[in-house]
């Protein structure tokens, strides 16, 4: 698989400004300001509603939104459909991953773009999907069996892998852990790793903040619609429940403040 072809580490791939999504009368995102750069990872976290999937439904041409630019590669660009923003390099992976369970692996990874589409090439796909999943390190038994007794973890695996054969500079992840065990979840996060490391800017949605930690190069919060902040994975959970939820008084903030007396009155 070629890499990601121009953009250098640290380039500006995407920039929103003041990005709005109206749905009739409901605001389900308002003023969002966003840049993703080449070889970072952006997990984007907020409550239920905050807005995330709307979010990364603007970018994957899925909803047009209704106030706002959004720059890629420097330019203006409408993503007036999920064709138009795949083409331009924008590939997402929905949380219900989209694969069919009754095709090999190979298959669902060229689904819909096979080498030469007249006459499959089998071997071609063949070994193109082994190499791509061995640069990814990606535990996957043999590409010639069935989705359906694959893991969770080697799913998520596969479906990453397929959105990669476009040679997208930017994916997107909703929820990519959220029904994976420990090692599975491990796993999967070493993946994004190995994403990010190709050049690729990497969008997560995630509700686990230990995941969020342990990938994230910028945590991006969204509250109510809104922007509510930019974090680094070192934020203290306190700070980042705090803008998440709005609220200052909570069972995080308070089990906060309870350690802090606590540590204040055995200085004492
Ligand atoms: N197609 C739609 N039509 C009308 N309202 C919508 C539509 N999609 C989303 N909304 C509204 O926009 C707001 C943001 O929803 P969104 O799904 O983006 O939240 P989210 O952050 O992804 O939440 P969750 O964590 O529950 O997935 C919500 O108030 C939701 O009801
Ligand atoms: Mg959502």
């Amino acid at each position: 698989m070629a890499n990601p072809s121009s953009a250098q580490k640290g380039e500006r791939i995407l920039s929103l400004r003041g990005v709005s999504k109206k749905f009739g009368a409901v605001s389900a995102l308002t003023d969002i300001d966003l840049d993703v750069h080449a070889g970072e990872v952006v997990a984007l976290v907020g409550d239920n509603g905050a807005g995330k999937s709307t979010l990364v439904k603007v970018l994957a041409g899925v909803h047009e939104p209704t106030g706002g630019t959004v720059e890629y590669m420097g330019k203006q660009v409408r993503l007036d459909s999920p064709a138009a923003a795949l083409n331009m390099g924008i590939a997402t992976v929905f949380q219900d991953l989209a694969l069919c369970e009754n095709l090999d692996v190979v298959a669902n990874l060229f689904l819909g773009h096979e080498i030469s589409p007249w006459r499959l090439d089998e071997v071609q796909m063949e070994v193109r999907a082994w190499t791509l999943l061995k640069e990814l390190a990606a535990r996957i038994p043999s590409v010639r069996e069935p989705v359906a007794s694959l893991s969770g973890g080697q799913r998520q695996t596969v479906a990453i892998a397929r959105s990669l054969l476009l040679d997208p500079r930017i994916i997107m992840l909703d929820e990519p852990t959220a029904a994976l065990g420990v090692a599975q979840t491990a796993e999967v996060l070493n993946l994004i790793e190995r994403v990010r490391d190709r050049g690729l800017g990497v969008i997560i949605i995630s509700h686990n903040m230990e995941d969020v930690r342990a990938v994230a190069d910028r945590i991006v919060v969204l509250r109510l619609g809104r922007n509510n902040g930019v974090f680094t994975p070192e934020t203290s959970n306190h700070d980042l429940v705090a803008a998440i939820t709005g609220a200052t008084d909570n069972s995080v903030s308070r089990r906060h403040d309870r350690l802090q007396t606590e540590a204040r009155e055995e200085a004492v």
